[in-house]
């Protein structure tokens, strides 16, 4: 809510109400530093999103450290390792022995509403539904954010202005074109997701390369399922019936799985297209941008969520160092230091995407590197302390 006037003035305004910026604007309160967040939708809406739901051990220890990790710590499933599978037959990687270290299956949608929570509970000034947002003077020292909220034009003066607002958000944008740089390759094949109200088929995650596609079987509680199946990019949600879609993932994950999966209703079911993207920089003079707003991991590897982590928590760090140092060092290398972290997650997730899924235009050859690929990581050690290593998380 917007009290009295329509104009407002905070340290740092924030656009986007997803788990970057609720995180972002979380961690600063908590060290003093007044935020705004302006969200395009409803608080309902961002909660309804079903999204990732592996957490790294850095985001885990990032929440904590928010106040808003008591939940997770309670409902959370530790998971030391997960399966690769191909064809029928499958292989654990085990992430205990290889890095000492484990990961945490939690759904985002749990995790925003945890953030909404902690933010409710310090009083946060978070406006939804806002319209027509734009960012103006973001190489001044004054920058601002103009809006639309309940039919009044309102303006948010601040010191920096922070685009947490995802792939489409209007952030990026805003950074002139002289100097943005994006780089992206788009995947030939979307993801059909479908959550259920049923048992996981494994304790631990199932990534299976097949020859009729990739599957993986995760979940989100120990009642609570969510299944994904690679499809072409032209297919839509309504060609695939909740029975099609559990024969298929039944073809695609070993048969001693298949014959244990439990079925049943599917709760929600969406596409998701498959996208690497990274823009350059991160900072334009007092605009930063975290989390999808600047990149784009396919989901293989888990990697999305966990990225806008850990630029929120270089960006706070910097922003904190900023108001009580008087030390801008951490902002001036903001950028560079957070997509030294991002180059690597892309690499992860480009080279699990390729490794597991089948390309439309695939060579024999290239099936044959592909198998060669997966019997290395079968027996190397150090193949699967290298997959182990960038799967619970690099450090930050
Ligand atoms: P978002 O979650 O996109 O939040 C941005 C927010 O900004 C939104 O609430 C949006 O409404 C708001 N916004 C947009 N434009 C404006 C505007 N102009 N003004 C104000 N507000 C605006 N990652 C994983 O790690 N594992 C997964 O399994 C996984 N699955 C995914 C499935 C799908 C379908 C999608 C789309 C993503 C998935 N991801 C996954 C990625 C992960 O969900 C994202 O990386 C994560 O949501 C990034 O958080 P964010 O806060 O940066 O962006
Ligand atoms: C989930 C999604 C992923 O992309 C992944 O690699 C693992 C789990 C999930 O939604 O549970």
């Amino acid at each position: 809510m917007i009290k009295n006037d329509s104009s407002l003035r905070t340290r740092v305004a924030i656009i986007g109400g997803g788990p970057s910026g609720l995180l972002l604007s979380q961690l600063l309160e908590r060290a003093g530093v007044e935020t705004v967040v302006l969200e395009r939708k409803s608080r309902e809406y961002v909660l309804s999103r079903i999204r990732a739901g592996v957490l790294e051990s850095g985001m885990v220890e990032l929440l904590r450290e928010a106040g808003a990790g008591q939940r997770m710590d309670r409902e959370g499933l530790v998971h030391e390792g997960i399966y690769l599978a191909r064809a029928n037959r499958g292989f654990r990687i085990d992430f205990r022995r290889h890095t000492g270290n484990s990961v945490m299956v939690y759904g985002q949608t749990e995790l925003t509403r945890d953030l909404y929570q902690a933010r409710d509970a310090m009083d946060a000034n978070i406006v939804h539904e806002v319209e027509q947002v734009e960012i103006h003077a973001a190489q001044s020292p004054n920058p601002y954010v103009s809006f639309r909220h309940d039919g009044r034009e309102c303006r948010l003066e601040s010191d920096f202005v922070v685009g947490c607002d995802g792939f489409h958000g209007i952030s990026r944008k805003t950074i002139d074109s002289s100097v943005l740089r994006e780089f992206e390759r788009v995947y030939p094949f979307g993801w059909l997701g479908l959550l259920s109200q049923t048992p996981p088929v494994s304790e631990e995650l199932i990534y299976a390369s097949h020859e009729r596609g990739f599957a993986l079987c995760s979940m989100r509680n120990p009642q609570l399922s969510r299944y994904y199946l690679q499809v072409p990019l032209e297919d839509s949600v309504e060609k695939w019936s909740d029975e099609a879609f559990w024969d298929e993932l039944k073809r695609r994950i070993p048969a001693e799985a298949a014959e244990t999966l439990v079925t049943g209703a599917s709760i929600e079911k969406s596409i998701a297209p498959l996208r690497s993207f990274v823009a350059e920089p991160m900072r334009w003079g007092r605009l930063f941008l975290c989390g999808d707003a600047a990149h784009i991991v396919p989901p293989t590897g888990a990697k999305g969520l966990n990225l806008a982590a850990s630029d929120v928590f270089y960006l706070s760090q910097a922003l904190l160092r900023h108001y009580h140092d008087n030390d801008d060092s951490g902002l001036d290398d903001y950028s560079a230091t957070a997509l030294a972290r991002v180059w690597k997650a892309e690499r992860f997730s480009w080279s699990m995407t390729r490794l597991l899924h089948r390309f439309p235009e695939q060579s024999e050859f290239d099936l044959r590197m592909q198998q060669a690929e997966i019997d290395y990581l079968e027996t190397s050690v150090a193949a699967q302390a290298s997959l182990a290593e960038n799967y619970v998380g690099l450090p930050y």
